[in-house]
């Protein structure tokens, strides 16, 4: 059994990764329903924006988890929406802190923010946040994820958002330092808006921004813990025996080293098995075998597990207890 799939310190969190069309819902499908037939109340989550863990399962699925067997429930987050309500979440933020700035013409501001890069990434980081703040209520949640760039910045933004953050709470800790230097000199000012009188904040604990930034290191920081203990998350990267596959996941492999991000584990899907010689395949066997070659050599320490190119779409719970035997080992 291979034990970093299992929860050891409360949740066990996986992310299968890889590139679009490789395997990773069948992959994702295959472990949750394993695990879940092991007696591990399992969630699996597809954030992948063009969804197929529905027509791999075999069910419907929506946002809210769907029981599709005892221990297993799945759900297709729509990506679209979580994108819209986040930005009314920041919305709603913005304006309650900012009442003051009128000048400032928010709804403008939003129209752009929509459009803006690195807003999908900041909705799924989001979602995923949701997810992992309840992660008492599962024993392993599985990530199907949209393919391997996304993720990947998904996965970094943790990291670099508590950097900016760090940032700005340096910047508004000196905004309030002056303005305490101010009300010093000029004595405390009152501004008055739609009859309302209204005094600056100067002192952190009463500042709305600094609140809200705090609050939002303490949810990054939370994410951030997460996904970088080895405990807690593995990350599970899905290619097929080609070069560009490869690749890609080396590219990946550098990158989660880089952020900390555990990944343990290579799942080679897709792999021909012949009886015997077919002088059409030849090339192709050849090409295979030597990718197979590679991955045992550029990926020293890291499990790796090769599932066979199967005459069929491995889909339903049938096929999917058989592959999920597979990859998660014997016990
Ligand atoms: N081992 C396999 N043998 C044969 N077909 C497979 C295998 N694994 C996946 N497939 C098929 O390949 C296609 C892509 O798989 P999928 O899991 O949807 O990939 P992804 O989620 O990475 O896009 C699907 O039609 C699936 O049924
Ligand atoms: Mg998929």
């Amino acid at each position: 059994m291979r034990e970093y799939l299992l929860p050891k310190e409360g949740f066990r969190v996986l992310f299968v990764i890889g590139k679009g069309g490789v395997g990773k819902t069948t992959t994702s499908a295959a472990i949750a329903v394993a695990l879940a037939e092991r007696g591990y109340k399992t969630l699996i989550v597809s954030l992948d924006p063009a969804h197929n863990l529905g027509d791999v399962l075999m069910e419907k699925l929506g946002d809210k988890p769907k029981k599709i067997l005892d221990n297993l429930y799945a759900s297709e987050l729509d990506m679209e929406k979580l994108i819209k309500a986040y930005l009314k979440h920041l919305e709603k933020n913005l304006k309650n802190m900012y009442r003051y700035l009128t000048v400032i013409n928010l709804e403008k501001y939003f129209e752009i923010l929509s459009y803006s890069p690195g807003i999908e990434e900041y909705a799924t980081l989001e979602a995923i946040r949701e997810i992992l703040s309840e992660g008492d209520k599962w024993d392993v949640i599985v990530f199907d994820t949209p393919p391997t760039g996304l993720t990947l910045r998904v996965l970094a933004l943790p990291r670099i958002s508590l950097i900016w953050v760090d940032k700005l709470i340096e910047i508004r800790r000196k905004i309030l330092e002056r303005r305490r230097a101010i009300a010093k000199i000029k004595g405390e000012e009152e501004y008055v808006i739609d009859g309302e009188s209204f005094k600056l904040p100067k002192e952190e604990e009463e500042d709305p921004v600094m609140r809200e930034l705090r609050q939002y290191r303490k949810e990054v920081e939370f994410v951030e813990r997460v996904i970088t203990n080895p405990e807690k998350t593995s990350v599970i990267a899905v290619m097929n025996p080609e070069m560009l596959p490869l690749y890609e996941t080396e590219r990946a492999y550098e990158s989660l080293k880089k952020f900390k991000v555990p990944l343990r584990l290579i799942v080679v899907n897709k792999v021909i098995q012949l009886r015997e010689e077919v002088p059409e395949l030849k090339v192709k066997m050849e090409a295979q075998k030597k990718v197979l070659e590679e991955v045992e050599r550029k990926f020293r320490g890291i499990d790796v597990v090769k599932l066979p190119m199967f005459p069929e779409e491995p889909r339903g719970l049938e096929w999917l207890r058989k592959l999920g035997g597979m990859i998660i080992g014997g016990s």
